[in-house]
C-alpha cells in the first residue's frame, strides 16, 4: 500500500564517510536489512511507548473522523526510528506515502509538482527537513496550513499570481536538527515529538526480534551484551548483531553467546558503554588538549580532523546522555564521569565564584 519511491534526484539517506559499526547514520547494507526489520505496525514497535501512546490516540482520533492525521514532525539524533514511524504512521493510516527529503526539493517547482500529485488522505514524508531552501519553504506553509497552493506562472509583466486547492494531506517531517529548522515552519505542525535513546530492555528486545527474522541463534546474553553497547539506538544494535552473527559464524559454532559477543566486540574495539575509537578521541582531545574544556565545536572538530556535523550529531548526543559531556555558552566540558571512564585524574580545580559569592 505505500508507496516507497524517493521524488527528487537525491536519495535522503547521508552517508558517513567512514563506517563506524556504533555510528547511528545509516551505512551500507543497512538499508535491505532496515527494510525487512522495521516494525509496521504500532504494535510492533518495540520501545519507546510514550510517544507510541500519543501516536495511537492521534491515529485512531483521525480514523474515527475519517480525516487525514495532522501533521506530524518527528526530531532525534539518528537511527532511532523517525522514518520507521513515518512508515508505521501511513500504514496505520492504510495512507499512501510519499517520500522525500530536504535536499532533494531544489526548486519551490519541485515542491509544486509533488503536492499536486498527492491525493486525499496520502502522506508526504520529508527527511531532513531543515535542509528545505527559504523558497520551498514559502510554498510549503500555505500548503500545510490552509491546503493551497499558491504559484507564480510566467515572469515579467505577464506574470499571474495562481491558487490551487489541494486536497487533505498529511505531512510528515523527521530531522537531527530541530535547533536548524524555522519557526514558521515549526509551527505548522499540529504534533511535535522527540525520540528519545531506548532503554537497554527495548534493545534486547529489538536484537531477538531481529534475530528471529534474520534466524541467526543469538543467546539471552549474547542480545543483552548487545544492548548495552548499543548508545540506545536500534540502528546500531542491529547493525552490531550482524557483525556478530559473522564472527559467531567465522570462529564459533554460529551462535551469538556471551563470550562470541565478547569477543568480536573487542575486535571492533567498542567499549563496555558503546563508545568507539572516535568517541574516545573525542574525550581525549576535550581532557588532554583543551584541559577539559570549555572547548568550542569547530576547534574540537579540526584538532581531531572530523567534521563538526559529525561530532554534532553523532557522537555528542549519547556522551551528554551519559553525562559525559556538557554544553555550555562558552564550549564543551568533560565533566569527571568522563576523565574516570577515560582512567585520567581529574584535576581538582579552586572554588569558582567563591570569592565573590
Ligand atoms: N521501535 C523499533 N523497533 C524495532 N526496530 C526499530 C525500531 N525503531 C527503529 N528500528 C530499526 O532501526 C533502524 C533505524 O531506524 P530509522 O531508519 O527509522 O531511524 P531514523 O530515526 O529515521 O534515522 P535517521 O535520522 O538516520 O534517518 C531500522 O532498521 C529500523 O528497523
Ligand atoms: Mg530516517
Amino acid at each position: 500500500m505505500t508507496d516507497e519511491r524517493t521524488i527528487g534526484g537525491q536519495s535522503p539517506i547521508k552517508r558517513q564517510p567512514e563506517e563506524r559499526t556504533i555510528s547511528g547514520t545509516p551505512q551500507t547494507g543497512d538499508q535491505q536489512v532496515d527494510h525487512a526489520l522495521r516494525p509496521r505496525s504500532l504494535q510492533e514497535m518495540i520501545g519507546q511507548e510514550r510517544l507510541r501512546d500519543k501516536m495511537q490516540i492521534l491515529v485512531e482520533a483521525a480514523r474515527q473522523r475519517g480525516d487525514a492525521l495532522d501533521h506530524v514532525l518527528l526530531y532525534g539524533p539518528p537511527g532511532l526510528g523517525k522514518t520507521t514511524l513515518s512508515h508505521i504512521l501511513a500504514y496505520e493510516m492504510s495512507a499512501n506515502l510519499k517520500v522525500t527529503a530536504g535536499p532533494a526539493i531544489e526548486k519551490a517547482g519541485d515542491l509544486a509538482a509533488i503536492l499536486t500529485n498527492l491525493r486525499k488522505g496520502d502522506v508526504l514524508f520529508i527527511d531532513e527537513i531543515h535542509r528545505l531552501g527559504r523558497a520551498v519553504e514559502e510554498i510549503l506553509y500555505p500548503a500545510m496550513e490552509d491546503f493551497s497552493l499558491n504559484i507564480v506562472v510566467g515572469s515579467g509583466p505577464g506574470a499571474r499570481n495562481i491558487q490551487l486547492s489541494l486536497p487533505k494531506f498529511t505531512v510528515i517531517g523527521a530531522t537531527t536538527r530541530l535547533a536548524l529548522m524555522t519557526s514558521p515552519l515549526r509551527a505548522r505542525f499540529g504534533v511535535v515529538e522527540r525520540f528519545d535513546f531506548y532503554e537497554p530492555a527495548a534493545i534486547q528486545e529489538i536484537v531477538t526480534r531481529a534475530s528471529r527474522l534474520l534466524e541467526t541463534k543469538v543467546e539471552p546474553a549474547g542480545a543483552e551484551a548487545i544492548a548495552r553497547r548499543a548508545r540506545g539506538t536500534p540502528r546500531v544494535a542491529l547493525r552490531m548483531l550482524r557483525r556478530l552473527r559473522d564472527y559467531a559464524q567465522v570462529r564459533a559454532n554460529g551462535i551469538v553467546d556471551a563470550a562470541v559477543a565478547e569477543e568480536a566486540l573487542s575486535l571492533l574495539e567498542i567499549d563496555d558503554l558503546g563508545l568507539d575509537d572516535l568517541d574516545r578521541r573525542v574525550l581525549d582531545a576535550i581532557i588532554v588538549k583543551f584541559s577539559g574544556g570549555p572547548v568550542g565545536l569547530d576547534t574540537l572538530a579540526a584538532s581531531i580532523s572530523e567534521e563538526p556535523d559529525t561530532i554534532m550529531d553523532v557522537v555528542e548526543p549519547y556522551l551528554l546522555q551519559l553525562g559525559f559531556l556538557d554544553r555550555t555558552p562558552r564550549g564543551r566540558v568533560a565533566t569527571r564521569a568522563a576523565y574516570a571512564h577515560m582512567r585520567i585524574a581529574y584535576p581538582e580545580r579552586p572554588e569558582q565564584g567563591g570569592l565573590f559569592a
